[in-house]
């Protein structure tokens, strides 16, 4: 299983929407997918149909430890699960910082599942900060996604958590991290500045930003409101054609 970490420290551009959509377009192939809920605002958790707080989520596993298999639950799209999150995930933050452990404490609880787990990919939904959970996530992680929206603060943020990838790289709790890909998101055809942030970040980027560019939908903004993954509530929609195509650049890139 391959741990990729979908993570921007920048709030609101699409890594809940493309954890979960990415997902489920992948187990729509039949790759079987898990994506795990690191952000205690539980956002990938409501969005696949389940109550945080109903299920026992990794929180108590990373302060306690135990098995991580057992946090693992099916959700109705067949090869996609999710392993859940509740509020307590911000405790967590608090209480993991205190230990010497606490950047790699999520990679050591992994490790096993890993190794075990009867899953290709798992999609980490990071919370929006620089925080310990979003590191802890990095130190764990195979691969980097960065999802980021067509506009100017995008590329400011977008140096910044490439920096933190290096710092996480250089520290040794991870030296192969990659960052394997810059998703656009939330792109307006209309407006020049979608277009000029997106030219901008490939020439910086050439190899790894996708071709495949996400674009503003606002099914894509309702699906989660009714638990679905937008293949589910809205399949002939441009935000599901564009989750489509992303998942099929995703296999080509890791086959
Ligand atoms: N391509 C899109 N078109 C329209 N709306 C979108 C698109 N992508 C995401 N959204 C909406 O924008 C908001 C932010 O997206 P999302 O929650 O995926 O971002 P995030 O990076 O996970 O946010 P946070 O940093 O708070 O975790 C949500 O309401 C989501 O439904
Ligand atoms: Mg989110």
């Amino acid at each position: 299983m391959k741990i990729i970490a979908i993570a921007n420290q920048k709030g609101g551009v699409g890594k809940t929407t493309t954890s979960v959509n990415l997902g489920a377009c992948l187990a729509e192939k039949g790759v079987p997918v898990v994506v795990l809920d690191l952000d205690p605002q539980a956002n990938s958790t409501s969005a696949l149909d389940f109550v945080p707080g109903d299920n026992p989520s990794i929180y108590q596993h990373l302060i306690g430890g135990g098995d991580v298999a057992e946090l693992v639950l099916p959700t109705k799209y067949p090869q996609l699960s999710l392993i859940p999150c509740d509020m307590d995930l911000a405790g967590c933050e608090i209480e993991m910082a205190r230990e010497d452990d606490h950047l790699v404490r999520l990679k050591n609880l992994l490790a096993p599942f890993k190794a075990s787990a009867p899953f290709d990919y798992m999609l980490v939904d990071c919370p929006p900060s620089l925080g310990v959970l979003m590191t802890s996530a990095l130190a764990a992680a195979d691969e980097l996604i960065v999802p980021l929206q067509c506009e100017y603060f995008g590329l400011e943020g977008l140096s910044k958590i490439v920096g933190v990838h290096q710092q996480i790289r250089d520290s040794g709790a991870n030296s192969d991290v990659v960052l394997e890909g810059i998703i656009m998101t939330m792109a307006d055809s209309r407006t020049n500045l979608s277009t000029m942030v997106i030219n901008d970040v490939r020439e910086y980027f050439p190899e790894v930003t996708y071709e495949t560019i996400i674009p503003r939908n606002i099914r894509l903004g309702e699906a989660p409101s009714y638990g679905k993954s937008i293949i589910d509530y809205a399949p002939s929609s441009t935000g599901a054609a564009a989750y489509r195509a992303l998942a099929e650049e995703f296999l080509r890139r890791h086959a």
